[in-house]
Order: structure tokens, then C-alpha cells, then sequence
């Protein structure tokens, strides 16, 4: 069952709607029928939150598959899921043989990654992995293709390929091109983080607080330590030592992998009441003087990025605005006058999208485009 507040997202039609990314990493319609090679896929977590959108994405996006599997626990052995005009029966994960598939999106949490990622890889798949299992291993690439696509020379050390933070997705593709412009050497970023971050629970907590809260029924908190409905809570993942939450140091370890060590990063991240879509105040300190005009010049060129910046309401994107869309998006673009090279800006994504199913599929894609993967069975055939 579809979790009860996913009727909050927005219908597919809208989802459809081309953005530059979508431009950019769909291929052209083909004008009559051609067969090409197709991929064995199996998504684990594909009832969930983020399996659903990858197969929602890998059907808009025509990667080639040949066969799809969708996988999950076994009490969910059975049920169905949608793949493009196709329903799926789901599999158990403990019964299926990984050996038949080419490539696996895995995307059922961190214990489930740690217990099976590493088995997956020897039994032959490549592994894309959601969780934060091996993001840090350094035998284990961590890719957003925008940012760092050279890394997949890695991906058969382990077959194992990690996708990044949904908060750290979206922040490195705005900030790679601007260091690659004016070397970035310190950020300060707040995060606004929705609570389909949290999974179908933390979405239907939301739900059914908010209705409790109107209705005068229970709204004891049970996912979120504290009332999420018209609440935020600064607090995500679990308290480390030095007083920061792991969710802050993925961050800041993540980008450090993927752009660069040198960049100081100090993170707040902060769950707020909003279904879809994590939001972020981004403060930048730059090695030279970098004018807002120059910043939307190199992001207006910067490959996932969609600037959106006048001083008008229609000038700024919100969260309700990104849900189902692929690009980040970048807006309110502004000098920060306290320091010597500053500047500020606001930072928002689908972080169901390009924070987990897009950019995993944009790494298939990758692995496909790049020949470290090949498929070992079929062809498909696609129509005009
Ligand atoms: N949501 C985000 O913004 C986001 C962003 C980046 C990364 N991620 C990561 O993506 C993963 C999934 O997130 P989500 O939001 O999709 O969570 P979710 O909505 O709670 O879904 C969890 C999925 O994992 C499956 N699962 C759980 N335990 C399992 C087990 N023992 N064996 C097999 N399948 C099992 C569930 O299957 P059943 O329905 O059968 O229980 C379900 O399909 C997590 O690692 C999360 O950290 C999420």
C-alpha cells in the first residue's frame, strides 16, 4: 500500500514535465523501431518512498531494461507495484538469486545495505546503494554524475557504487561549479529537510499529526523524537560526540569526497513540516571576489542546476514547487556583506528525485554510457 500521504505528491503528468535535466539525460524519441540491449534490474525497497520513484524514473529516463524485479521484505511478497504500464508482484529478498540480474538498486535502509550490499557484488550486480552503508569506504565510489562522473572507474573494486545524502546531493551540484570558478573555502549551510526524508513513516506521521492535531486525537510523536506537525526539530540521525548529528557530518564527508577535502563545512540540519522536497540556506566563502551576476552565469551553464532568481514572488523556488521535478534548483542569490568573498543563496531539490531514485539512476546511466556494465541478456524494443 502506497503510504496514505503520498496523495500529497504531485499527478504523474506533472512529474513529466521536461526540466533541462530531463532534456539532458533522456535520449532523443526514435523515429521508428529499434532494438537495443536491455538490462536485468532488481530494486530492493521498491514498496518504499524512493524504490517507487526509481521505477518510476528509470521508465521516464528509457533505460534499457530488459527485466525488472522489484524486491522488498517478505512480508510484502506479493504485492504489487506499478512499472510504467506493467504491475510488478514483489519478491522476497531473502529467496531471490542476485546471480540473474545485472545491476541492483538498492534502497532498504542501512542495516539491510550492510547485510546484503557486499553478498550482492560477489554474486555478480553491480550494486548502486542508497543507504549510508559504504559512502565513506574507500573502496566504494560515491557519484552524482553531475559532480564527479570519473569516479565509476572504481565501481568494480567492490560492484558496489554509493549514492550520496539527499541534502548532500543537491547541495555539491551547486556547489562543484562554483568552485571549480572561484575555489570554495567555506560554507555554512542550514537544511530544511521533508519528512519523506524519514521514509513512508515519516510521512505518514506528518499526516496523521497534522489530522490528530485538527481532530484533538493522539499526536504522541513515534518516528520523529518530537511534534513534527507545525513544529521543526534540529535534530536528524542520531547525536555524535562533538555535539553535531551524523545527518550534519554526512555532509560535510560526502562533499569532501566528491568536490574536495580543503572545503570547511559547518551544517544545522533541520526536519520541518513539508512532504517533499529538503531546502537549504547556503552561505559561501570564496577564495576570490565572485559578484551574484557571475554565480548565476555559472550556474545557469552548470549541468542538474535551474536558477530561478528575481526579486518578485514568482522569483524564488519553495519546496511545494520542486516535488517530482528532476533539477536543483537555486534562487535568492545575494552578497554576503560580513565576509571578505561571501555569497548567499537558497538551494532546494526533490530529495526523493535527485536525493536518492535520480541520481541513482543517473549513475546506472553512467555505468551503462562508460561500458562498466554491459547487458548479458535480451534486447528491447522501442517504438516510435
Ligand atoms: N527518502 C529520502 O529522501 C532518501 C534520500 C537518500 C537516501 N535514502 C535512503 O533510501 C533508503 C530507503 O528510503 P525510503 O525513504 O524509500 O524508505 P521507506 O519508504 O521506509 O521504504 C523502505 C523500503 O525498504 C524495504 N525493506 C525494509 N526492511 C527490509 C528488509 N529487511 N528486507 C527487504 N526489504 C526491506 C521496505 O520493504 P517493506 O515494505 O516490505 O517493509 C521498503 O520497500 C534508506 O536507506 C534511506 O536512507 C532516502
Amino acid at each position: 500500500m502506497p503510504s496514505e500521504a503520498a496523495i500529497w505528491r504531485k499527478p504523474v503528468a506533472s512529474r513529466l514535465r521536461k526540466t533541462q535535466m530531463q532534456n539532458r539525460f533522456s535520449p532523443q524519441r526514435p523515429y521508428k523501431d529499434i532494438f537495443i540491449m536491455g538490462y536485468r534490474v532488481a530494486i530492493v525497497g521498491a514498496t518504499g518512498n524512493v524504490g517507487r520513484e526509481m521505477l518510476n524514473i528509470i521508465e521516464e529516463l528509457n533505460f534499457p531494461v530488459d527485466k525488472m524485479h522489484a524486491i522488498a521484505s517478505r512480508k510484502s511478497k506479493g504485492v504489487e507495484v506499478a512499472f510504467g504500464d506493467k504491475t510488478l508482484k514483489c519478491e522476497d529478498l531473502e529467496q531471490f538469486d542476485f546471480s540473474t540480474v545485472d545491476v541492483v538498486l538498492m534502497s532498504a535502509g542501512g542495516s539491510v545495505s550492510k547485510a546484503w550490499s557486499e553478498k550482492i557484488g560477489k554474486a555478480g550486480p553491480i550494486v548502486i546503494d542508497n543507504s549510508s552503508a559504504f559512502r565513506m569506504d574507500p573502496d566504494v565510489p560515491l557519484i552524482v554524475p553531475e559532480v564527479n562522473p570519473d569516479a565509476v572507474k572504481d565501481a568494480k573494486k567492490k560492484n558496489i557504487v554509493a549514492n550520496p545524502n539527499c541534502s548532500t546531493a543537491q547541495l555539491v551540484v551547486a556547489l562543484k561549479p562554483l568552485h571549480d570558478a572561484a575555489k570554495v573555502k567555506r560554507v555554512v549551510v542550514s537544511t530544511y529537510q521533508s519528512v519523506s526524508g524519514a521514509g513512508k513513516e515519516g510521512m505518514d506521521e506528518l499526516w496523521n499529526q497534522t489530522k490528530a492535531i485538527y481532530g484533538l486525537g493522539d499526536a504522541t510523536p513515534k518516528k520523529f523524537p518530537k511534534q513534527i506537525a507545525f513544529n521543526v526539530i534540529p535534530y536528524i540521525g542520531s547525536f555524535n560526540d562533538d555535539g553535531y548529528t551524523d545527518e550534519e557530518a554526512k555532509m560535510w564527508n560526502e562533499t569532501h569526497k566528491m568536490i574536495d577535502p580543503s572545503i570547511k563545512l559547518t551544517v544545522t540540519c533541520v526536519r520541518v513540516p513539508v512532504f517533499v522536497g529538503h531546502s537549504e540556506a547556503v552561505t559561501v566563502e570564496f577564495d576570490r571576489p565572485i559578484e551574484p551576476d557571475e554565480a548565476r552565469e555559472i550556474l545557469r551553464e552548470a549541468p542538474g542546476v535551474l536558477v530561478v532568481d528575481k526579486l518578485e514572488h514568482d522569483g524564488y523556488i519553495t519546496p511545494v514547487d520542486v516535488a517530482g521535478e528532476h533539477a536543483v534548483y537555486v534562487s535568492r542569490i545575494r552578497k554576503d556583506p560580513t565576509v571578505k568573498n561571501g555569497l548567499s543563496f537558497w538551494v532546494v531539490g526533490d530529495n526523493l528525485r535527485k536525493g536518492a531514485a535520480l541520481n541513482a539512476v543517473q549513475i546506472a546511466q553512467l555505468l551503462d554510457e562508460t561500458g562498466t556494465i554491459t547487458p548479458s541478456s535480451g534486447y528491447r524494443s522501442l517504438t516510435v
